[in-house]
């Protein structure tokens, strides 16, 4: 990388522990002083961590961040297709999911995928999104309260995406304990044999489940975006069973696990930043809402790509052939792009720039419907509970740093 800090011991010794913070379950409740420390020792927004057995460049920088995830050397999935007869039943389900494909591959899975998960589509699901908060809220209200991630964050997502995919609404707890297993799998800090065992165990499972719906909705077609993927084409080529698979149960994952950390997240945020509590309060339909909520929160903290050349950034080179960990929640507190980044401010001109869905050929492909999802819950709750009170002012997190989300938010409602 140039240029760069020459390597004194004491350096590598501030950069290894710099690093090693950032997965200790310490952080897992507030990450960002630790990504403080990363950006500190960084140059441009980039640190070169060096260990026995691996070597990254830690991306802090928004300028960084953005620049990888938009170059078109930038590959996705990290030798994942490599592994064949090694691969676990979770490994291969990941295999055929447009995020881990790049170029041509990738864009004839998202085409596919895209073509069925039209805007009206999405907007169509305005109407139950309003409904299903109107029936969640109206149980808490009974209640004087509950826990949001049980009440509201979990049901909600899971319920939406159900819907679109055309999936029926009695297999709610097995879908969510599903999207759980691809979660740990993407970013969960225990890798032990009995959580690995309980993945293959679910993806075996999803496997039978999705193979059995495919056939019966090739032969009876129903409303509902896995009967629109199994019809799609794409110059006369339909997904394979395996990729009809695999991406509907990506859809599933991310519809569900982003949106539902972000709900609670954005309530603890708020609990603790009353300003702008009371302003949303005020005015509960903010255009920003959505933007401003998924910079602070950041539900996917962490990214990664291999750079197949050298990609630069400003006047520094990455060089080619390198793995470079994309911190998408520090570069959305950036300071030279964020001012005073750690506030909400719901007039911030820039809101928008934030990489919470990425950025580039793999940008979220759920991003408008995840917009529309945060601003009708913050608009509902603002307007139906505007004396919100979280009780619990430390929640415990799940041991994920990667999708990062409280395990549960207590919260009163009058
Ligand atoms: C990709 C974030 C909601 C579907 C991504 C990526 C991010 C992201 C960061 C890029 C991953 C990468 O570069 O490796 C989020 C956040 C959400 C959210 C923060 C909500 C707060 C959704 C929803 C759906 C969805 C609601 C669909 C129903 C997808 C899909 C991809 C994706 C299919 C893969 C795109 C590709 O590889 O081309 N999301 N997402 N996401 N997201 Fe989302």
């Amino acid at each position: 990388m140039t240029p760069s800090a020459p390597m004194t011991e004491a350096r590598a010794a501030a950069v290894g522990s710099a690093i090693n913070a950032l997965w200790e379950p310490g952080s897992l409740a507030n990450p960002y002083p630790g990504y403080e420390r990363v950006r500190a020792l960084s140059e441009n927004g980039v640190l070169e961590a060096q260990f026995p057995d691996w070597r990254a460049l830690f991306l802090s920088g928004h300028a960084a961040c953005s620049a990888v995830l938009r170059s078109p050397h930038a590959i996705s999935g990290n030798g994942i297709q490599n592994l064949n007869g090694e691969a676990s039943e979770g490994v291969r389900l990941l295999q055929s999911m447009m995020l881990f494909h790049n170029g041509m591959s990738h864009q004839r899975l998202r085409g596919l995928v895209s073509a069925a998960f039209t805007p009206r589509v999405v907007e169509e699901q305005r109407e139950l999104v309003r409904s299903l908060l109107d029936s969640l809220l109206d149980d808490m209200a009974a209640r004087g309260g509950g826990d949001i991630v049980a009440d509201l964050s979990n049901p909600l997502p899971a319920r939406v995406i159900m819907g679109m995919l055309g999936l029926k609404g009695d297999d709610e707890a097995r879908f969510v304990g599903w999207t759980q297993s691809v979660a740990d799998l993407l970013g969960g800090m225990n890798q032990s044999p009995e959580l690995m065992g309980r993945i293959d165990a679910d993806a075996r499972e999803m496997r039978a489940f999705f193979q059995d719906l495919a056939e019966e909705l090739r032969a009876h077609p129903q409303p509902g975006l896995l009967s629109a993927m199994s019809a799609a084409q794409d110059g006369g080529e339909r997904l394979s069973g395996d990729e009809l698979l695999s991406n509907a149960v990506l859809l599933l994952a991310a519809g569900h696990e982003t949106t539902s950390n972000l709900i609670p997240g954005g309530l603890l945020e708020l609990s603790r930043q009353p300003e702008a509590w009371a302003a949303l309060v005020e005015n509960p339909r903010r255009p920003n809402v959505a933007d401003e909520l998924l910079r602070v929160v950041s539900p996917v903290q962490f990214d990664g790509r291999t750079l197949g050349a050298d990609v630069s950034v400003g006047d520094v080179t990455l060089p080619g052939g390198s793995f470079t960990q994309i911190m998408l929640g520090a570069a959305n507190r950036d300071p030279q792009v964020f001012a005073d980044p750690d506030r909400i401010d719901w007039e911030r001109p820039n809101s928008g720039r934030h990489l919470a869905f990425a950025a580039g050929p793999h940008y979220c492909l759920g991003a408008s419907l995840a917009r529309l999802e945060i601003s009708e819950t913050f608009a509902a709750i603002a307007t139906r509970f505007p004396s919100l009170r979280v009780t619990d002012s430390n929640p415990l997190f799940k041991p994920n740093p990667v999708l990062r989300g409280v395990q549960r938010l207590d919260v009163t409602v009058s």
